[in-house]
This record gives C-alpha cells, sequence and structure tokens, in this order.
C-alpha cells in the first residue's frame, strides 16, 4: 500500500521584488537574470516566517479536499531555511493550525518534497496513517547575502503542500546522495563558544553554480531515464514533468538531452526563482488548480540540490 495525493496548496508572501530593484542592489540586470536563470520577480518576506507561509499553504491545501484537521494522522515539513531549529517547522504548522498529530521536520534541501513523500510512503506501507500533511515553506531571503550577486538574484520566498491519503498512486522513487559541502553550503549560525577555535562562517547560502549545473542536469537525466525504463514508460505516457524550479536552463538542457518536448517541462521560475523545498508542490498545486491533470495522468516529479542530493518518484494522479 502507498498514497494517493488528494490535495494541494500553496502560498507566497505578497511583496514581489523584480530583476530592476535587484540591480539597484547588487551589480546586475535584468538581462542578465531572465538570459541566464530564467527568473523575472519572485516573492520575498517582509514580515511573515516560513511557518507562516508552511501553514498558510497547508490550509489551502487543506480545503483543496475537503480534509478536517481531526483527520490528519502526521504532519512532515521541509525547510532550509526556517527560522527555529526547534519547534521545528512542523511543530510550529500543527501549533498554528491547531492539529494534535504528531509532527516532524526533514532536510534534503530543495528535493526535500520528494524525500517527505518517501518518508510517508513507509507510514503506509506499515498501515499507520490515513491523512498526511507534508509542507515545504522555505524563507531564502532570510539565509541570503543580499552582497552577493551569485545567489542573491536567483532564490525567492514561497511554500507548498499537499495533502495525502490511503491509495496505490505513489508508483516508483529513487534517491541519491552524494554528501559533500564543497558545492552547496548552508552554515548555521556559528555560535558563542569561548571554547571553539574551529572555522566559523557566515550563515548564507555558498553555491559552486556552474558545478551545481552540471550536477542538475545529470540528476535530472538520468532519474527520469531510471524511471521510464524501470516503468516501461515512453515520452508521451507522462503528462507532465515537474522539475525543481532552480534555472530555466537546467530544465531546458534536461529537456533536450532527454528529446522531450520543452513543453513536457512544467515551469513557473519566471515568477517565483528557486523556493527550494517549496518549489515542486507550488507547481504542482499551479497545474492542479488550473485543471491541467486529470484522474489517471502519470507524472514525473525531479528534484536536486544540497547534499548533495537528487530525487525523483513517478505519482499517478
Ligand atoms: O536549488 C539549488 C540548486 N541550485 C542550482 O541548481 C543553481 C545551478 N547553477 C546556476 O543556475 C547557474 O550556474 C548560475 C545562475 C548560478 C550562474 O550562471 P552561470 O551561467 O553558470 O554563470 P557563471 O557563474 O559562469 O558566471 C558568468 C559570469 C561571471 O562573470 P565573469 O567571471 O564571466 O566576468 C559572473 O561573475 O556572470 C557573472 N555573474 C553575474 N552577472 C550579472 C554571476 N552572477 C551574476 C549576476 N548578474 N547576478
Amino acid at each position: 500500500m502507498s498514497f494517493n495525493l488528494i490535495g494541494t496548496g500553496m502560498y507566497v508572501p505578497e511583496k514581489i521584488v523584480t530583476n530592476r530593484e535587484l540591480s539597484l542592489l547588487v551589480d546586475t540586470s535584468d538581462e542578465w537574470i531572465s538570459q541566464r536563470v530564467g527568473v523575472l520577480e519572485r516573492h520575498v518576506c517582509t514580515t511573515e516566517t516560513a511557518a507562516d507561509l508552511g501553514y498558510k499553504a497547508a490550509i489551502n491545501a487543506l480545503k483543496n479536499c475537503n480534509c478536517k484537521l481531526e483527520d490528519l494522522n502526521l504532519i512532515i515539513a521541509a525547510t532550509v531555511s526556517c527560522e527555529t531549529v526547534s519547534p521545528s517547522l512542523a511543530c510550529m504548522i500543527q501549533k498554528k493550525l491547531g492539529a494534535t498529530c504528531t509532527a516532524y521536520d526533514i532536510n534534503a534541501a530543495c528535493s526535500g518534497f520528494l524525500f517527505l513523500l518517501e518518508t510517508a510512503a513507509g507510514y503506509y506501507a506499515r498501515k499507520k496513517v490515513n491523512k498526511v500533511l507534508i509542507v515545504g515553506a522555505e524563507r531564502m531571503s532570510r539565509i541570503l547575502d543580499w552582497d552577493d550577486r551569485d545567489t542573491c538574484c536567483i532564490f525567492g520566498d514561497g511554500a507548498g503542500a499537499a495533502i495525502l491519503s490511503t491509495g496505490e498512486n505513489y508508483l516508483d522513487s529513487t534517491f541519491t546522495v552524494k554528501g559533500g559541502d564543497d558545492i552547496i553550503n548552508i552554515p548555521q549560525f556559528s555560535g558563542k563558544s569561548p571554547f571553539y577555535e574551529g572555522e566559523t562562517q557566515e550563515p548564507y547560502i555558498q553555491m559552486n553554480g556552474q558545478e551545481t549545473f552540471k550536477f542538475a542536469v545529470n540528476a535530472i537525466c538520468d532519474d527520469i531515464t531510471l524511471l521510464m525504463e524501470r516503468n516501461n514508460l515512453k515520452e508521451n505516457d507522462i503528462t507532465y514533468v515537474i522539475a525543481h524550479q532552480a534555472n530555466k536552463r537546467i530544465i531546458d538542457y534536461a529537456a533536450r538531452r532527454l528529446k522531450f518536448d520543452d513543453e513536457k517541462f512544467y515551469m513557473n521560475i519566471e515568477r517565483y526563482g528557486n523556493t527550494s523545498s517549496a518549489s515542486i508542490p507550488i507547481a504542482l498545486d499551479e497545474l492542479n488548480r488550473q485543471g491541467k491533470i486529470k484522474k489517471g495522468d502519470l507524472l514525473i516529479l525531479t528534484a536536486f540540490g544540497g547534499g548533495l542530493a537528487n530525487a525523483s518518484c513517478l505519482l499517478k494522479w
């Protein structure tokens, strides 16, 4: 037994920051960001926290499938940018919702939503749950160095959520981790211990863009090829590929290498930037609400990022 994904929700903060506005902060241009990354604008928190965003996305997901709060058996959340390490993001969402079920976080950076699905699948396999809420929520603007043009132009804030229910529609998945901190690194606050003599780092995201780019294209292509071969699928069998929205060129390259029609890859990076663990559930919610996915459609979700971790799954709608 696995699960069906029965409801989706998203939320982004109201404030929009355009590329032109960023060009007043750092040495960049609308032309560079739109051509090299594909982002035109991103939403940025002014007062809300990651937990606020996650809570609002969760409410929208619950409403989307008329799921009652008291029916939830588990809340799991993924984040790299939540304001607190403890309470976890999931615990804060649980409190804001007024839910009583157990709740905890996982951290798999931009691949977090895929790891949430797989974690939930274990509970379903053991028949421990009926309804599960999963949430990816990020206030990436909190962990960006706003003087660093290499990173501050790429990311955005937002949250996406999904409700799972008993079923058989989580068909296959693949997970790959190559541990290391030399390509993407998000240090925590270094602390103030008078005894610590090790290196300290600023708590902002650092990334080797070109190495991440190559890793991302390979990860998408390898994962999709594996899932397609293992399940005897052709491109026409797949309604949409929902890839982590990190760079439009990553998705274009991957589509070309896989010989997939560009249209098969859903794209919304132009409006949100890279929202890390929230990017896939936000895209899923947009497709769902626009009525672009129908019962029985096959979707591939594919993500990559810090860890390094990449993960993909085959899902029937
Ligand atoms: O979600 C986590 C996963 N993250 C990703 O998947 C990100 C993957 N990487 C990328 O998306 C791209 O590598 C970046 C968008 C980060 C960078 O694009 P790039 O085409 O790889 O640029 P680059 O790092 O090779 O830099 C090219 C030039 C450099 O100038 P020089 O050395 O050629 O003079 C950079 O300094 O572009 C410069 N540059 C910028 N120029 C204007 C870097 N950032 C900017 C900027 N505006 N914001």
